[in-house]
C-alpha cells in the first residue's frame, strides 16, 4: 500500500509522513530528497541552474519511476500534484491524502526556513501571503482530487490513521 501525502509547501507532509510511516511500520520516502539524491544537489541549486520546467519534468519522472517498497508513505513536493498527470498517477497507484491548511497558517510556518524553497526564498511577509493565496486557488483544483482531505492544523498520525482506516 502506498500513501501519498500532498499539499502546499509548509503544510507538514514530511513531519507527518515520517511519524505515520513509523506507526504503520512502513517505509518513508520524501520525493524532494529522492530528486536531490538523483541530481546530487539541493532543489534550490537545481532550480537556479536548470529552471522550473526541467525540475517539473524530472519530478514527474521520479514520481512515476521510483522503485517504491510495497508499503510506504510518500511525501510529495507541494507542486507535484499540479503538473502533467501526476495526480491521476498517484490516485491510480495509492491513496492520496491532502493535508489542508489556510494561507495565514502556511505563511507563518513558511517564514522559517524559506531560504530552502526557491519559489519563496526572496519574498517578504506580504508577498508570501499573496503568493500563497494565489497559488492555493490554482492548486486546490488538483489537491481536491485527493481521495482524502484532512485538516493539517494539529494533525497527528493517529488522526491521519483514522482517515486511512478504510484503506489499510
Ligand atoms: C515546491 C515545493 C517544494 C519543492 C520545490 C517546489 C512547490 O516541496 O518541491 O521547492 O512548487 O510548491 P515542499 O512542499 O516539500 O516544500
Amino acid at each position: 500500500m502506498m500513501i501519498f501525502l500532498i499539499g502546499f509547501m509548509g503544510c507538514g507532509k514530511s513531519t507527518l509522513g515520517k511519524k505515520l510511516a513509523t506507526k504503520l511500520g512502513y517505509d518513508f520516502i520524501d520525493l524532494d530528497h529522492v530528486l536531490e539524491d538523483k541530481v546530487g544537489s539541493n532543489i534550490g541549486d537545481y532550480f537556479a541552474a536548470n529552471g522550473e520546467d526541467a525540475f517539473r519534468r524530472l519530478e514527474s519522472k521520479l514520481l512515476k519511476e521510483h522503485n517504491y517498497p510495497a508499503n510506504c508513505v510518500v511525501a510529495t513536493g507541494g507542486g507535484a500534484p499540479c503538473y502533467f498527470d501526476n495526480m491521476e498517477w498517484m490516485n491510480d497507484n495509492g491513496v492520496t491524502m491532502y493535508v489542508e491548511m489556510s494561507p495565514i497558517a502556511l505563511a507563518k510556518r513558511l517564514e522559517k526556513g524559506k531560504e530552502k524553497r526557491p519559489l519563496i526564498k526572496d519574498m517578504n511577509h506580504e508577498q508570501l501571503i499573496d503568493f500563497i493565496e494565489t497559488r492555493l486557488v490554482e492548486r486546490n483544483r488538483f489537491y481536491k482530487r485527493a481521495i482524502l482531505s484532512v485538516d493539517g492544523i494539529n494533525l497527528t498520525p493517529d488522526k491521519a490513521l483514522e482517515h486511512l482506516s478504510q484503506f489499510i
